[in-house]
């Protein structure tokens, strides 16, 4: 388990065929950062992100026990393959050589091992290059460099910004730029804290440190958060899921200067720079009191604003598209392509990325990861694994604007009211006091027809 472990983020897609290979492959992989991903077809697998490692694991039933058809499918797979089975005596001796074959008992151990050693190989192989894995900072649209210029603008002072866009616009990118390019602050620390993440408990120890045997299990004396971004940066990002209790907190620190770790009775005065970060509307929150307003202004001295993708325009995609292919699997194999053609430029400048720069890195590093397994732009492959992404955020869209809006108790009031009353109309409306044109609107809304009455 110790390899895979330090493999980090991991992807297995498994083709089953009919036995219960899923099922077998998940219950030896426990950890969280592992994905176990049940795929009907090889070809039309996703290709995976190169921040994650990947590995195909493949029922020998779903393709054949041929060697040479096992070496044709993992030629057309865009990652490296395990095959589970018997294999013919003329694939057995490739065992080891370019087909990893485990028998159909394998154990956990077994298959753990060869994962770990897959992966380990996909994953050098695709970042071979030595590119540092973030990329330049991208900025091709007008309103980009407006942006640019207003970091240049502000970043050698010490007043707090207030980064505001949607997620995925490359606001953490913005306050490490305003981090490198302060002269002094860019030689101390740049710390980043997710505020939405903190537990209750902890945010005492994580933002203030504590002292040795300040509580059960406070072994040795810990620097929080703000003694770590002393005479640097402190990164709050996602400030809008801070809870009120824990924004006082904050502010009270922000307002003196100083810290006192839990346990101890010394405060410490630091000098930090706060950059804090958001995809919500800061001054709504504000006015509905989820948000106090004096911490809000000391905050947000100075705001800034990363455009959405759809906003900066089809150039930048494409712009972004091509800077990350060359930053994460090299310019020179690039240049090495013939150009990319003009059906994929087109495509990818008519999506929209609800995710925005995130998800377009995401797609340009599945692009790469194909393009350099097949050696050339496959239009067919290619075509695939867009029409895969835009059903993946029509899926997700759909789940994402339609699904919350819905009240599920009002939903479950009208069901049962239905149910109370015989599924007859204008009885449940009367018994819900609406008119039966509100009833109706509210079965459509919330999809309720007949069939429910089938189910329930
Ligand atoms: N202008 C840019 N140029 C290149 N990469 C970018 C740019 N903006 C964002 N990215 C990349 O997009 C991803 C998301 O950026 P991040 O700063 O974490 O977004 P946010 O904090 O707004 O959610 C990161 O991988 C980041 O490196
Ligand atoms: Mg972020």
């Amino acid at each position: 388990m110790k390899c895979v472990e330090r493999l980090g983020a991991l992807d297995i897609y498994v083709l089953q065929g009919d036995t219960d290979l899923v099922s077998r492959v998940s219950r030896c992989f426990d950890r969280v950062d592992v994905n176990v991903i049940a795929i009907d077809d090889l070809t039309i697998a996703p290709a995976p992100a190169a921040s994650r490692a990947a590995v195909a694991v493949i029922s020998m039933g779903a393709v054949g026990s041929s060697a040479a058809m096992l070496r044709e499918c993992q030629r057309a797979s865009v990652m490296p393959v395990i095959w589970v089975g018997e294999c013919e005596p003329q694939a057995e001796h490739a065992r080891g050589a370019d087909l990893y074959v485990l028998p159909p008992a394998f154990t956990c151990a077994a298959l753990r091992g060869m994962v770990a050693k897959r992966a380990a190989q996909a994953h050098t192989h695709m970042h071979e290059s030595g590119a540092p894995r973030a990329g330049p900072f991208i900025a091709h649209s007008e309103c980009m460099r407006a942006l640019l210029r207003e970091v240049d603008m502000f970043a050698d002072c010490d007043a707090n910004v207030l980064i505001r866009g949607e997620t995925g616009v490359g606001k953490e990118r913005v306050a490490k730029l305003l981090h490198t390019k302060h002269s002094r602050r860019s030689q101390g620390a740049f710390v980043a804290v997710n505020c939405g993440a903190i537990p209750d408990g902890l945010f005492e120890s994580h933002f203030f440190g504590h002292a040795k045997g300040a509580f059960t299990g406070a072994v040795s004396a810990h620097e929080g958060y703000f003694e770590r971004a002393d005479q640097g940066t402190l990164f709050l990002d996602e400030i809008g899921d801070l809870p009120l209790h824990q924004q006082v907190k904050l502010l009270r620190v922000l307002e003196d200067g100083a810290v006192t770790r839990v346990g101890s009775a010394v405060p410490m005065s630091v000098n930090l720079r706060v950059l804090a970060a958001t995809n919500k509307d800061l001054p709504r929150l504000v006015a509905t009191g989820a948000f106090r307003a004096d911490l809000y202004y000391r905050l947000a001295v100075v705001e800034m604003y990363v455009p959405s993708l759809q906003e900066r325009g089809a150039a930048e995609k494409i712009g972004i598209f091509r800077s990350v292919i060359g930053s994460v699997f090299g310019e020179e194999w690039l240049a090495s392509l013939p150009d990319v053609p003009s059906w994929l430029t087109d495509a990818i400048a008519k999506m929209r990325f609800p995710g925005n720069v995130r998800e377009l890195r995401n797609l340009a590093e599945r692009i790469g990861v194909t393009v350099r397994q097949m050696r050339y732009w496959d239009p067919e492959r290619l075509q695939s694994l867009l029409a895969h992404v835009q059903q993946t955020q029509a899926a997700l869209s759909l789940g994402a604007n339609d699904h919350p809006r819905w009240d599920m108790a009002d939903r479950t009031r009208v069901l049962d009211a239905l149910a109370t009353n015989g599924w007859r109309r204008q009885d449940t409306a009367q018994y819900l006091g609406i008119s039966r044109k509100v009833l109706w609107e509210k079965m459509r809304k919330y999809q309720i027809s007949d069939t429910e009455r089938v189910r329930a």
